[in-house]
């Protein structure tokens, strides 16, 4: 399937529900109480084989096998699911009997050939298509071998050293207008356009909010109501405007130390360097020929994270990875439109591309220095509108 009549279909099932709407009014836990996210099976009403990992980890794996099979969420889920009635989503149809049945024979690979690593996800035999190929193919052989600099295998630049990933650094802090003016905007609101395949690809009013020291709350204005990404500077939460999902979720993991990340490319960029314990340095180039210094860094125990500098010492890529029980999938940000303000530069525009939306964002104003109400970075609330 292209992607067009794929975001036609992922159109079609989020528009199926128009009865819910968010708000960021704050509930719950109070900002900054260490939350237990739920499992899967505590939301779900018929989760049989990925059972104790948290919800937005099972909405991950869900992006792994549409994004590997090449399939929509219809691709395995009954049709029922277009009518916007979450429970749609826990009836039985045979494609999801095959794919519990593929985890289990993927779990067996890993265990019985790999030591129990997860080696072998679904994207590795399936990359990308519903029926796995079995014949080496002559034109990929033939062909201009493909270099990828967002694979998540790393290879280290020959001859690189620390100094260097040092002066990536300063290069890139330099090109932002300096530590010291960075230093001095301690919080910014922005407005611009949103547009996702959740929107139907046009453009909603956005609105974003950003409170040193890594703060950071995206509101998208959907006519169906808000979908809401907060980051409290401790906690992290999604709810958006999803058949699948009428809640709010909690981030863990790499979506959770992601969106910290997040908060600190917007904000205080002088800080990732202290985030990662180790880096590492590597070079490619990107599909458009822009040639890149690649910056990795990582933290024991936790994906790694790319960050993509071009020549002028801008940040145009970052790369991070969530682990899930059938292997990582990707978020990647392209930031472009680097314009001045209050002495420091800051992207008007990116992309967001994760294995369930592709989104745009473009700015149309930032305000640094303002006061921002600290409910705007708490746990969001969903709101049934009465139709
Ligand atoms: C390749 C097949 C496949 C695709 C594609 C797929 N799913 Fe699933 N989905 C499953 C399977 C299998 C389960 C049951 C998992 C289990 O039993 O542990 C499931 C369960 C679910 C559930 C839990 C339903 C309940 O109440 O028990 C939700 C929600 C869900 N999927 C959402 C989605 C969304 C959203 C998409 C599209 C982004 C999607 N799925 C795409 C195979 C798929
Ligand atoms: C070791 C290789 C391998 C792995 C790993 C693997 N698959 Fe498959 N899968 C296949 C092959 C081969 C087929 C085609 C079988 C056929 O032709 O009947 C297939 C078929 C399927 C189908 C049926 C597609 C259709 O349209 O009929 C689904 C759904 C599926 N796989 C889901 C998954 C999911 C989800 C995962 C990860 C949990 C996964 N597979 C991991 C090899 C694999």
């Amino acid at each position: 399937m292209n992607t067009a009549s794929r975001a036609i279909l992922l159109v079609a099932l989020l528009f199926g529900v128009t009865g819910i709407a968010v708000s960021a009014r704050q509930a719950g836990p109070a900002a900054g109480a260490a939350e237990n996210p739920p499992m899967a099976e505590d939301v779900f009403k018929n989760v049989l084989v990925l059972k104790g990992i948290p919800v937005d980890e099972f909405l991950d794996t869900m992006g792994m096998f549409a994004a590997a099979t090449a399939k929509d969420c219809t691709g395995c889920h009954s049709p029922q699911i277009l009518d916007g009635r979450p429970e749609a989503f826990a009836i039985a149809t045979p494609m999801i009997q095959k794919a519990r049945f593929m985890i289990g024979m993927m779990n067996a690979i890993n265990r019985n050939y790999f030591g129990g690593q997860k080696r072998v996800s679904c994207a590795t035999c399936h990359s990308n298509t519903s029926a796995p190929e079995n014949v080496p193919n002559l034109a990929i052989q033939y062909g201009n071998p493909l270099e990828n600099p967002d694979s998540m295998e790393f290879v280290v630049a020959t001859g690189s050293n620390p100094s260097q990933i040092e002066q990536v650094f300063a290069k890139y802090l330099d090109a932002l207008g300096g530590a010291q003016r960075l230093a001095g905007v301690t919080s910014f609101t922005a407005t611009g356009t949103y547009a996702g395949w959740d929107t139907g690809l046009s453009q909603v009013p956005v609105d974003i909010y950003a409170r040193a020291p890594e703060q950071l709350t995206t509101v998208a204005h959907r006519t169906e109501g808000d979908s809401v990404w907060a980051y409290d500077g401790r906690n992290g939460w999604q709810v958006t405007v999803n058949a699948a999902v009428p809640f709010t979720v909690p981030l863990t993991s790499g979506n959770l130390a992601g969106a910290r990340l997040d908060a600190m490319v917007a904000l205080a960029p002088t800080s990732i360097r202290q985030a990662f314990s180790k880096w590492e340095i590597s070079k490619g180039v990107l599909d458009d020929d822009r040639p890149v210094q690649i910056l990795r860094g990582a933290n024991e125990g936790q994906p790694p994270v790319n960050f993509y500098f071009d020549n002028s010492g801008l940040l145009v890529r970052l790369l991070r990875w969530n682990v899930t029980a059938v292997g990582p999938v990707a978020t990647q940000y392209d930031y472009s439109d680097y314009r001045e303000v209050g002495g420091v530069r800051r992207p008007f525009r990116w992309v967001r591309r994760s294995t369930a939306n592709e989104v745009t964002v473009v700015l149309k104003e930032i305000r640094p220095n303002v006061a921002i109400d600290a409910a705007r970075f708490a746990k969001p609330t969903t709101t049934r509108l009465i139709r």
